[in-house]
């Protein structure tokens, strides 16, 4: 897809329609406890790994800060942080995910501390003292990254903690061949960003990268990075 047809209300209302069906099934149970396939649950550990390094990162802060849990899904890393004392927003444009995160918060008694809402990564407003979005702009073409990462670094004075899928030439050749299979054999498309593109929105936000990690758990590949204004 070139940058130039990205239509942000139409990508927003697919991937509200596919987090609030068949892709909440798919990721509400990778981040609860069903039993998977040995596939899925690669995914499901390369993930905790990589929420163990994004919340290491978070210690700087005091442990009282207001953290923005943009793409919230089913809310296991907002209730990480309500349990180690954080005040959480918690926002996701999927109602299905933000009533599941909702219930689990009351399971483990920390509802109090987390402010649900269902809202957009472009949309949300708010000041706070960092902002985390985990596995969500994944799911974006270059173009709308840049929007949504613009809009997420104008909330905060300090982190912006995100992961992405770095472009890759396997991966991206496998993703081509991908596209002639029929549908509904398809996963969630990854779109990936190149270099020039991470480098550009950084550049637009006025934000520098502060740490990178790349977490490569079985079927579970991303880079976390930590973005901190220039
Ligand atoms: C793969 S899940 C990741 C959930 C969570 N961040 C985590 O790592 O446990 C992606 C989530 O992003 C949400 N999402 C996708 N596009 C979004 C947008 N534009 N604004 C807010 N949430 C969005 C989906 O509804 C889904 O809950």
């Amino acid at each position: 897809m070139s940058s130039s047809s990205f239509n942000a209300e139409e990508h927003k209302k697919m991937l509200r329609s596919y987090f609030n069906g068949q892709g909440f099934q798919r990721w509400a149970s990778i981040y609860g406890d069903d039993k998977l396939s040995s596939v899925r649950n690669t995914v499901r550990q390369g993930h905790a790994v990589m929420m163990d390094k994004a919340f290491d990162w978070l210690q700087e802060l005091p442990k009282n800060a207001t953290v923005l849990d943009a793409g919230c899904g089913t809310g296991l890393f907002s209730i990480r942080l309500a349990k180690a004392g954080y005040k959480v927003k918690s926002v996701d444009i999927a109602s299905q995910m933000v009533e599941k995160a909702k219930t689990e918060a009351i399971k483990q008694g920390v509802q109090k501390k987390i402010e649900f809402e269902v809202n957009t990564i472009e949309s949300v407003s708010g000041a706070y003292d960092a902002v985390v979005c985990f596995d969500v702009l994944i799911h974006y073409p270059a173009e709308g990254f840049a929007q949504a990462f613009r809009n997420l670094s104008s909330l905060t004075k300090g982190s912006v903690i995100f992961t992405y899928a770095p472009y890759n030439k396997i991966l991206a050749f496998q993703h081509w061949i991908g596209g002639y299979f029929p549908k509904k054999e398809r996963r969630t498309t990854i779109q990936m960003i190149r270099d020039e593109e991470m480098q550009k929105a950084m550049a637009t936000a006025g934000m520098k990268v502060k740490n990178r990690e790349k977490i490569s758990w079985g079927f579970y590949h991303t880079m976390l990075m930590n973005a901190s204004h220039k």
